[in-house]
């Protein structure tokens, strides 16, 4: 399966995804391209470390965000990819996008939704006081952070947790789940029944 992966900064769980799936030869998925909405996006270094074609898109380009999210949707045709991996991409997707890429865009958000959803789930959660945050994958929907849970993971807060510790032990168990939900999904064992996701393997769910 080719799939696209979107990001807009550092790109920690694109390496992974690079590093467990793109770069192992039994696993038959392959990131097609990397696309940013950010020329500066340490993601975009990454994927051309590992040759994986990039592409640029800038908001100020186009005359609104419909015809932006169509800017991408053409590349994520001419790249003939089947799968929209959200890793840390800032921006939101108008509904046409959203319906045209049905179950086929998925995100990772840095708290147990719906729970602190948008921008800031990690400093809102820590903010709240909650003893336990976590990750959470999903599939996109015309909401922010809305959509059905694929996958979820809790990690306990720390009396003396800051935003930066708590995100550093959130993205071990990102760095775990989010190849594991993109593997489940080429191998179609990701079956949505409204808004409830079932995983048809036992031992893959977190
Ligand atoms: C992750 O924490 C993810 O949950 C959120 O954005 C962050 C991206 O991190 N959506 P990275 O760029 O993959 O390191």
């Amino acid at each position: 399966m080719r799939i696209a992966v979107l990001a807009s900064g550092s790109g920690t769980n694109l390496q992974t995804l690079i590093d467990q799936i793109h770069r192992d030869p039994t696993i038959d998925i392959q990131i097609a391209v990397v696309i940013s909405d950010n020329p500066q996006a340490y993601a975009l270094t990454r994927a051309r470390e590992s040759d994986i074609p990039t592409e640029v898109i800038l908001t100020e380009d186009y005359a609104d965000r419909v015809q932006f999210d169509e800017a991408i949707a053409e590349q994520i045709e001419r790249y003939r990819c089947e799968l929209i991996v959200l890793a840390g991409y800032m921006k939101v997707f108008q509904p046409p996008f959203v319906r045209r890429y049905r179950y086929r865009i998925m995100n990772i958000h840095p708290a147990l939704l719906p729970a602190f959803p948008g921008a800031h789930g990690v400093r809102d959660a820590l903010e709240y006081g909650v003893k336990v945050s976590g990750v959470t994958i999903h599939f996109v929907d015309e909401g922010v952070d809305t959509g059905p849970i694929i996958m979820q993971a809790a990690v306990p807060v720390m009396p003396d947790d800051d935003e930066t510790s708590l995100h550093a032990r959130i993205q071990v168990h990102e760095h775990r789940l989010y190849p594991k939900a993109v593997e489940l999904y080429a191998a179609g064992k990701i079956k949505i029944e409204g808004q409830r996701v079932r995983i048809l393997d036992d031992d893959t769910t977190s």
